[in-house]
């Protein structure tokens, strides 16, 4: 992998605005190591009124797909031929593929997010169990999709602005199982009774951001706590919840396995979520 590209060495990488504070080309450039592969992963600053022009160039220059963050996700969904069911559900694309001559649009958060929560939790956790999601943004979306996925009766959408919860339910109530609700944080203690998992899918709690505020009291104790932010890796609310005892599950989790569907997209090899590339992450982060 030392010296100068060939033409057959595979690219790819990762398009948002600002991105120089990715993680994704460490974990990328660890399986790309590990498997001995010819490839390159690169982070791509594209503004967003380059959006369209960007993306069509990296495909001219031969890029088997790039990941895709903020604010380009709803973009990249836009541009798509295709799409999966996850992208059409989740109305975003995180990982575009440039493949016989079209744009490929997918979305792999979601199941990342349920791979994650599997792993720490146990397949069943949440079966049949109450999970309440704080947010309503793109984030939100994902969580709620995932929290289905793993089989919740019922799913809380609790978010700052109520409106924007209420809304977030009616877009999805019809493609999922589980019964959404919507509630303001005012509502917080009422959502918080019986449930068995809280995810926090706003950024609150993000570096440079205030932490969320939020009273773990109302929350029983063998619920378990998520926070979809990786960058501090144990937020104010995780540090809080483990404080309590509550299981505890941070962001890099769904952030790995988000990856794995990407990887096998630009270079044709499933890579593994192990605890070396955790601790390669985790360094990368300090
Ligand atoms: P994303 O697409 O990444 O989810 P977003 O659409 O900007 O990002 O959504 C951010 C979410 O975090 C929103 O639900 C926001 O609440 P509002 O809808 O009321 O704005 C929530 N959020 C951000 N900062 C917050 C804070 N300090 N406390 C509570 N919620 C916060």
């Amino acid at each position: 992998m030392t010296g100068a590209m060939r033409e057959k060495t595979k690219l790819a990488g990762v398009i948002g605005w600002p991105i120089s504070h990715s993680l994704s080309p460490a974990l990328h450039n660890f399986w790309l190591k590990q498997h001995g592969i010819d490839g390159v992963y690169l982070p791509v600053a594209i503004k967003p009124e380059e959006f369209s022009r960007a993306v069509a160039a990296l495909g001219e220059a031969g890029f088997a797909g790039v990941n895709v963050t903020v604010p380009h996700k709803e973009a990249a969904f836009a541009i798509s031929d295709l799409r999966d069911e996850r992208a059409e559900a989740a109305g975003a694309v995180n990982l575009l593929l440039f493949r016989n001559g079209r744009i490929e649009g997918r979305n792999t958060d979601a199941d990342g997010l349920a791979a994650s929560l599997k792993q720490s939790l146990g397949a069943d956790f949440l079966r049949g169990a109450l999970g309440v999601v704080l947010g309503a943004g793109g984030a939100a979306r994902a969580a709620v999709l995932s929290l289905d996925s793993l089989g919740a009766r019922e799913i809380r959408i609790v978010n700052r602005t109520p409106q924007k919860a209420a809304a977030l339910a009616s877009a999805l109530q019809a493609k999922v199982r589980a019964k959404l609700f919507a509630q303001g944080l005012g509502d917080w203690n009422q959502a918080a009774n019986g449930a068995r998992l809280l995810v926090n899918a706003t950024s609150a709690g993000m570096k440079n951001s205030p932490p969320l505020e939020l009273s773990l009291d109302a929350l029983p104790l063998d619920a378990a706590v998520c926070d979809i932010v990786y960058n501090p890796l144990e937020t104010d609310l995780l540090k809080r919840a483990r404080a309590r005892a509550h299981r505890t599950v941070d962001g890099l989790g769904m952030l790995m396995h988000q990856a794995v569907p990407a990887f096998e997209g630009f270079y044709g090899v499933t890579p593994r979520v192990t605890a070396e590339l955790r601790a390669a992450l985790e360094k990368a982060l300090a």
